[in-house]
């Protein structure tokens, strides 16, 4: 499944946008450095942000650094629920640590993508909800949203 291509997001479609913000609100988001320096306006307000960087000087205004996944996942231990908000190196390496996967399938075929989210085993996963097909408005591109949960 591609993900991203140039350091940017592939679609930016305004219900997917919304309802990761509605997902992540209030909760400490995990994510690469590359990701954090994706983002327009810097760290995303109302949520812990936590960036994974090896470079130990680095800077991260608004957001606290760490040095490994590891480390993120002991940061948010005393949390209800965590996200990890990409990109392709860190949901390869956190997939084995999610218990669910909030997941917008858009249907298209990107050619040129760089970045890509990790196989999913069906075996290891049940559909627990699934939305109704939708059509972002500016793409024309069709889309639904679904959400598994580990068995
Ligand atoms: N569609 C989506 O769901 C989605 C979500 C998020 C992002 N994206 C897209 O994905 C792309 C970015 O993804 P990406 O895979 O290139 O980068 P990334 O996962 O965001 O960040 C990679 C960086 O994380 C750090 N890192 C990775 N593993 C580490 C480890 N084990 N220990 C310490 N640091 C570690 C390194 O930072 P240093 O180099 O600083 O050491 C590495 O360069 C962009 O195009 C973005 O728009 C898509």
């Amino acid at each position: 499944m591609a993900i991203g291509r140039g350091g940017d997001l592939l679609f930016h479609i305004s219900e997917d946008l919304r309802r990761f913000k509605a997902l992540t609100m209030g909760h400490p988001i995990i994510m690469g450095r590359k990701t954090f320096e994706s983002f327009p306006n810097g760290a995303l307000p109302g949520r812990s942000n936590i960036v994974i960087t090896r470079q130990v000087d680095y800077v991260a205004n608004g957001a606290e650094t760490v040095g490994s996944l590891q480390q993120a996942i002991d940061a948010v231990e005393q949390c209800d629920e965590a996200f990890v908000i990409g990109g392709g190196e860190i949901y390869t390496q956190a997939l084995p640590h999610a218990s669910k996967l909030y997941l917008t399938i858009i249907d298209a075929d990107v050619a040129d993508a760089d970045t890509f989210f990790p196989q999913i085993d069906p075996a290891q996963w049940e559909k627990i909800e699934e939305s109704e097909v939708k059509q972002d408005p500016r793409s024309g591109a069709t889309y639904r949203f679904i959400c598994l949960s580990r068995k």
